[in-house]
């Protein structure tokens, strides 16, 4: 019989995989053994919707040699910044430069220095506690004498504009903002996310790491990048009984306007960012030790400095040799919960200045937006479909995951399938300890299971027994 729910336990990931915000991260030991078990050492492994990199990095892991793409450019980036060869002590340096050229600068002291209530030394604050839109406290750690300290207070100084150069684009049409939200963040322009003081001080960061070396200029980019949206009016301040003023999040798959947050002191986010316990320099430690050669990896694959292909682009438009792939593993886009591209604007207005080759696409973005949208999903999952197709040996497999309580979805999955001619030849539902796309939506406590599901150019299609068990999981 076969064993069609479970069939891994997820376990918990390293350091290298919580730097990048992202959502629907999958499993990474799951992907890795299903790596394994579908595909021989030194095979070429291929997804072309990477996301946050997993196949790229778990094929390397497990000896086989990736080629990923996706549209949205922090996949690429993402590569390339761990593809880096970096020494520490000099990143340790560029990273202390810019932090001191920060720190002197008049406006940060104007704004976000104060006398440690307790020692009476002069100290960074690390947040302004916002309340229905009044700022109430500061809070801070103290970095003489190591005291966390909330502190009421009456005004906010407003910071002077620096010369530095600042992000612009047009968020009007976005799905994942109303109108009114807009209007209380103060116009339809990204730059608006971002409280006044917050955005002078980013800027002056994101300058000086722009005159910063590589491949230090990217891997600094890179903790810029993790503390973007962490000082942006969307950060919800804990409740007091939580004791803990120094911390807050953003993970919705919306943007929203709060009027009850904190606005944080973006040189803080960015020291955390390099060397908090999800920061790059942990994350490039876990990527030296997690990455290292498996035991089936050859010489051959490792001495080469090339050991995987990103692809930065959209995926219908593909060009790589016919029948030249031995395995496909993928989570594609589908339903409207997760926005990608547009939620990925508060990064990418960032990422594009700085490296000018990558771009903001959201016409080519597979998504479905809306009613009118869902014909055209089923049209450019096809031509991807086809893409994999033709690229994949004949014996190979293409495994997908999938996961919506939504009969539609399900429908225009099946359907793409089917209308590209793949045959479903098996599949598995598996439960998921973290969050995936339907998690974010779902009630907290409520278990959602990813489908994997295993489609070849032959043998025999089993597409109407899966249907039959998610219809009557979902109740039809
Ligand atoms: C469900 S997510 C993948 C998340 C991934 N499993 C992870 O662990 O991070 C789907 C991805 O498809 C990408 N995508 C959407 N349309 C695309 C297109 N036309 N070409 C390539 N990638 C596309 C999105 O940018 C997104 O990263
Ligand atoms: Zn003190």
């Amino acid at each position: 019989m076969e064993k069609n729910e479970n069939r891994y336990l997820e376990t918990t990931r390293p350091a290298m995989y919580r730097a990048l915000k992202y959502w629907g991260k999958k499993p990474h030991n799951i992907w890795n053994e299903i790596i394994c078990e579908y595909s021989k050492p030194m095979d070429i492994i291929f997804d072309p919707f990477a996301g946050s990199g997993l196949t790229f990095f778990e094929s390397i892991k497990a000896g086989r040699f990736p080629i990923v793409s996706d549209i949205n450019p922090l996949t690429n980036f993402l590569v390339d910044v761990y593809s880096s060869s970096i020494d520490y002590r000099e990143l340790n340096n560029y990273f202390d430069k810019i932090t001191k050229s920060v720190c002197s600068i008049k406006t940060y002291k104007d704004t976000y220095l104060c006398k440690c209530k307790k020692c009476g030394n002069e100290t960074d604050i690390y947040n302004y506690l916002f309340e229905k839109d009044v700022c109430t406290k500061i809070s801070y750690k103290c970095k003489h004498c190591g005291a966390t300290i909330s502190e009421p207070i009456n005004h906010i100084p407003e910071c002077e504009e620096l010369k530095f150069w600042l992000p612009n684009y047009d968020i009007s049409n976005f799905q994942t903002i109303c109108k009114s939200t807009l209007e209380r963040f103060g116009g339809a322009d990204i730059k608006n996310i971002w409280p006044k003081n917050a955005l002078q001080i980013l800027s002056a960061i994101f300058h000086y790491i722009s005159i910063t070396p590589e491949p230090y200029r990217k891997v600094l980019t890179f903790a810029f990048l993790q503390t973007v949206h962490l000082t942006t009016k969307m950060c919800a301040a804990r409740s007091e009984k939580t004791n803990r003023p120094l911390s807050t999040s953003w993970g919705r798959p919306a943007y929203m306007y709060l009027k009850n947050r904190l606005e944080q002191n973006p040189l803080i986010q960015f020291k955390r960012a390099f060397s908090g316990p999800n920061g790059i320099v942990n994350a490039f430690n876990s990527r030296d030790t997690y990455l290292k050669p498996y035991k089936y990896s050859s010489e051959v694959l490792f001495s080469n400095s090339i050991s995987g292909i990103s692809l930065y682009g959209d995926a219908k438009s593909l060009q790589l040799p016919e029948k030249s792939v031995d395995l496909i593993i993928t989570d594609p886009p589908y339903g409207n919960i997760i926005q990608y591209g547009e939620l990925c604007v508060i990064w990418n207005v960032w990422l594009t200045k700085m490296y000018p080759q990558y771009r903001i696409d959201l016409t080519d973005e597979i998504i479905v937006k809306d009613e009118n949208s869902e014909n055209k999903y089923v049209l450019d999952m096809v031509s991807v479909f086809n893409v994999c197709k033709t690229i994949l040996k004949d014996k190979g497999k293409c495994i997908l995951t999938f996961n919506s309580n939504r009969i539609k979805d399900w429908e225009l999955i099946l359907t793409s399938i089917k209308n590209s001619g793949f045959n479903i030849v098996d599949y598995f539902s598996q439960n998921n300890l973290r969050s995936s796309e339907a998690n974010v939506a779902a009630k907290t406590g409520q278990a959602i299971s990813d489908y994997y599901i295993i489609l070849s150019k032959s043998g025999r299609d089993k597409s109407d027994n899966l249907k039959q068990i998610v219809f009557s999981k979902l109740g039809v």
